[in-house]
């Protein structure tokens, strides 16, 4: 039997995924997403264009495979149906092979509300969530009152949303909001709801499958399967930088609840890095810079998130993040990306060590919030273009010591270097 392997981002999250998914996806069958929701943002170039997917699979380009949303993931219709009719229009047709489990979870408008009201709540101590409703929406799937994908089928469908809004309306009332105050993406809250309830038939337009079984079965006969991941291992529930993380489990063990697959049915395990380091929202982030050479990084690796345009926080690479990320997700091939960044930087910095209370350290501290002084190591910049360049050995040497330190220091080797956005800027290490 067939296992199955895994893409995931190591850092918090924009490692460049969804580029990396679509490039390998003619090596597999079947793409299957396992977490997350409309929060992600995983951009695809080719070809001279560029095409943002949010809740659809990474391999959606490639008309032969089939792409599942596996049941960890949260779905908001209305943003899948924004999504499918721009996917129609570059005359792509996601019903042909894009297959939907019933136990996913449904986003719901009062859940976008709740996930705002929350925000707000909150004060300087804000997550800067995406508010797609991803926190309050895994929160009712935990509290056993969630929505799913099968329940729109059912007879009683309405009155169980019905019931779902009254709870939310009375949460929401008292934190002292209204229904008539809210609007969502710009449009008041009544009509999204007309909205949502009308993208519910774009839904039903595709096929629902119990996908443990669909992705079990395929692993017996052979095909062979890439989970893909959202987010990354530092927004993780439980391993991340709590409480700003996202509400999922971003690490390999969401493949197994998320997608209903053993642990020993886990295979390969690509984990993705930037070549130096970025956040989006708020929350700690110890290689963070706040000078020119931050701003260079943004200008330059177009820093700017995909789902809701803000800036990312840029930083150098940071090897105990890592090194963490590496060992909790038991990563097999590491995959650099966005090396092109750094092309004419005199001088690359790697974060090698944390300084925590005068002492050094490489392991991530409970806190990662308390004061942590980055010890950084310099390395020479490569100073050249990269484009055009198609293998490994073709790169500058000072690029593969970068690359090398990486290895060595994380005991990982890299698998694939990704030099441009395009999907033909990659190169294959081993
Ligand atoms: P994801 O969420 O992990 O899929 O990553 P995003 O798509 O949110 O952010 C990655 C950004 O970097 C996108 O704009 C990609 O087009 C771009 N990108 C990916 N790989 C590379 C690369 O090797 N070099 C450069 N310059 N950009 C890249
Ligand atoms: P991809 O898959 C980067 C961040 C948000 C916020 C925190 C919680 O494109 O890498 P949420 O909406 O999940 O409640 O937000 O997590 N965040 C991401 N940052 N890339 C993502 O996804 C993210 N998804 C959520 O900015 O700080
Ligand atoms: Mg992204």
């Amino acid at each position: 039997m067939n296992k199955i392997d895994v893409l995931l981002g190591l850092q918090w999250g924009d490692e460049g995924k969804g580029k990396i998914v679509d490039v390998l996806t003619p090596q597999y069958d079947i793409i299957a997403r396992f977490q997350g929701g409309p929060n992600a943002g995983h951009t695809l170039e080719f070809q001279g264009t560029k095409h943002v997917l949010n809740i659809i699979p990474s391999g959606i380009f490639h008309s032969e495979k089939q792409n599942i949303i596996g049941n960890g993931v949260l779905i908001e219709p209305l943003i899948f149906q924004r999504e499918i009719r721009d996917l129609k229009a570059r005359d792509v047709n996601p019903n042909q092979n894009l297959f939907v489990s019933k136990k996913a979870h449904l986003i719901t408008p009062s859940h976008r509300m709740l996930d705002m009201a929350n925000e707000q709540a909150k004060g300087l101590q804000k997550i800067g969530s995406t508010l797609k409703g991803i926190g309050p929406t895994y929160t009712d799937k935990i509290a056993r009152i969630g929505l799913r994908v099968g329940d729109i089928l059912k007879s009683d469908w309405l009155d169980r949303y019905n019931d779902l809004k009254e709870d939310h309306l009375r949460l929401l009332k008292s934190l002292g909001y209204d229904l008539g105050s809210f609007k969502i993406d710009e449009i008041p809250f009544l009509e999204y709801e007309r909205r949502w309830m009308e993208s519910l038939e774009t839904l039903k337009t595709f096929t629902f499958i119990d996908s443990e079984y669909f992705l079990n079965d395929a692993l017996k006969q052979g095909k062979k399967i890439l989970a893909e991941g959202a987010q990354g291992s530092m927004l993780d529930i439980d391993f991340g930088s709590y409480p700003f993380v996202t509400s999922s489990s971003t690490i390999t063990a969401g493949v197994c609840s998320g997608l209903g697959i053993a642990p020993s049915n886990i295979g390969r395990v690509y984990g993705l890095c930037k070549a130096y380091c970025t956040r989006v929202g708020s929350g700690p982030f110890p290689t963070e810079l706040f000078d020119e050479t931050g701003d260079r990084l943004r200008q330059a690796g177009r820093e700017f998130g995909s789902t809701t345009g803000r800036p990312r926080r840029c930083g150098w690479i940071d090897i105990p993040a890592l090194n963490y990320a590496c060992m909790l997700n038991g990563v097999t091939d590491l995959v650099v990306t966005k090396v092109d960044v750094m092309n004419d930087f005199d001088t690359v910095k790697m974060c090698v060590k944390y300084k925590i209370e005068g002492k050094e350290t490489l392991q991530i501290p409970y806190d990662l919030g308390e004061k942590i002084e980055p010890i950084l190591q310099n390395y020479q910049g490569w100073n050249s273009n990269l484009q055009g360049i198609k293998t490994y050995n073709e790169l500058p040497s000072d690029l593969k010591d970068y690359i090398k330190a990486i290895e060595d220091i994380t005991g990982v080797k890299v698998a694939i270097v990704s030099t441009s956005p395009d999907r033909e800027d990659t190169i294959f290490k081993i």
